[in-house]
């Protein structure tokens, strides 16, 4: 496992989708508590670039620095599912959370949620996140740019958003900046408080400020609802006075529309290399999910072009 040798203890379970980041997830019971065990390993200096940079959105160990603070134990609208432990040796950190029960919930009522717990006072810390969705775009341009999209019917498109995308992020940094999750994925959002009031979410590795928006359009990636009901939901949580309707369209629309292309540009790279042509891949298990996310974005991206 670790060049440590630290070990997962026997009977703990493995738990599938652990993301690049991580050494491994498990599901274990420790003195009579369920709880989720994540290793965190320590990076080489030579790893990906940022991880070892406190405010990149890559940092390392960013998670366990929230649970140790315990900045959003309490948070309004979303909080940490409870800390058991921390452990931290020479290779790396070991956290320990409460399991969390999984509720399924609906799109507006999580967009509510977001809205409420973008107020939520995250105070000084190195280690917040800062410029995700530009920080994002430059490892992508690190690599050439959206270089499969290139060579689909969308390249057109796909070229002219990728041009503007400095002006869009520049707009972005002149909306409010508020706290966000970073990462909020239906996954990471499981569960309710006991009063049922506010959500409770696990992988806090991206936390940190953005645009007012941001956190809504990456969630909108992966719910039902359209935008527009989303919107209106995040925008009565908000504090008043914070941003309109139309700011927090614009933060939801380019995170939910730079992600959905970045995503689907590396899911063709991912097949392009085999035998065929790029458009016989389109159906392929591992990229159509991200061809329909990306075409559910249509009006979104037809409003960037605008
Ligand atoms: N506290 C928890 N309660 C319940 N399930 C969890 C918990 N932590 C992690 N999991 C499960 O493990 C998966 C991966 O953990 P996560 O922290 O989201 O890591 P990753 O960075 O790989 O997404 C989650 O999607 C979820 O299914
Ligand atoms: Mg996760």
């Amino acid at each position: 496992m670790d060049a440590s040798g630290w070990q997962p203890e026997p009977g703990w379970q493995r738990l599938p989708g652990a993301g690049p980041a991580t050494a491994g997830v498990w599901s274990a019971t420790i003195g009579g508590r369920d709880v989720v065990v994540k290793r965190l390993e320590r990076p080489e200096p030579h790893d990906a670039p940022g991880v070892l940079v406190a405010a990149d959105v890559n940092y390392w160990r960013r998670a366990a620095d929230v649970a140790l603070s315990g900045v959003v134990a309490d948070a309004p609208g979303m909080r940490e599912a409870p800390v058991v432990r921390v452990e931290e040796d020479a290779d790396g950190v070991t956290l320990v959370h409460e399991r969390v029960a999984h509720q399924e919930a609906p799109g507006l009522w999580l967009a509510a949620c977001l809205g409420r717990f973008a107020a939520v006072d995250l105070g000084e810390h190195r280690w917040l996140a800062r410029d995700q969705l530009r920080s994002r775009l430059a490892l992508v341009e690190r690599r050439g740019g959206w270089r499969t999209l290139a060579r689909t019917p969308m390249a057109d498109v796909a070229d002219h958003l990728w041009t503007q995308r400095t002006v869009w992020l520049d707009r972005c940094d002149a909306l409010a900046q508020v706290a966000q999750h970073g990462d909020p994925s239906a996954a990471n959002i499981p569960g309710r408080t006991p009063t049922g009031d506010d959500a409770i979410a696990i992988d806090w590795a991206h936390l940190g400020r953005g645009p007012v928006g941001a956190d809504l359009g990456y969630l909108s990636l992966a719910t039902r609802e359209d935008v527009g009901p989303l919107v209106e939901a995040y925008v009565a949580a908000l504090p008043p006075g914070l941003a309109t309707a139309d700011e927090v369209a614009t933060g939801a629309r380019v995170m939910a529309v730079y992600t959905a292309l970045t995503r689907l540009d590396w899911a063709l790279a991912r097949v392009a290399d085999g035998d065929g042509a790029l458009a016989g891949k389109f159906r392929h298990p591992s990229v159509a999910p991200y061809i329909r996310a990306m075409q559910r974005q249509v009006d979104q991206i037809e409003a960037l072009l605008a």
